[in-house]
């Protein structure tokens, strides 16, 4: 028996979508609005869904208290307020987009999820655009 148990966790986050390696003009035909040079902020919505057998004597697939501290810890604290390219080295050379931010937070979480336990991440960059990752 397979159960999901799901967090909700929220920060906010600037970002620029565009390539070092490419022309103004390129980035603004493949990123448009996303390229502004100054930077622009979402309001990220984040669902952490942990899947798993129940555990018979706690009767927890996993303990929501501590799958809420892991996200605080490991996610809320590296990225809310932050500006993704310049202050988060993840971001270093990847562009931020919902894509790569959502397989960042997915591989930042998987070392603290039991290896028994299936881990999923989906994330809203808008309440219409949102992506998810569960590993594969
Ligand atoms: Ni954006």
């Amino acid at each position: 028996m397979q159960v999901t148990v799901s967090r909700k966790a929220h920060f906010n986050a600037a970002h620029r979508l565009y390539r070092k390696d490419w022309s103004m003009e390129q980035n603004d035909k493949v990123f448009g609005k996303c390229n502004n040079p100054n930077f622009h902020g979402h309001n990220y919505e984040l669902i952490v869904s942990v899947t798993g057998e129940i555990d018979p004597e706690t009767g927890f697939v996993i303990d929501l208290k501590i799958l809420s501290d892991l996200i605080k810890e490991h996610i809320e604290e590296a990225f809310d307020h932050k500006n993704l390219n310049l202050d988060v080295p993840d971001f270093q050379d990847v562009n931020p987009t919902a894509e790569n931010i959502c397989v960042v937070i997915w591989q930042k979480l998987r070392p603290f999820i039991s290896t028994e336990n299936d881990l999923e991440v989906t994330l809203y960059e808008t309440p219409r655009n949102f992506v998810s990752y569960k590993g594969n």
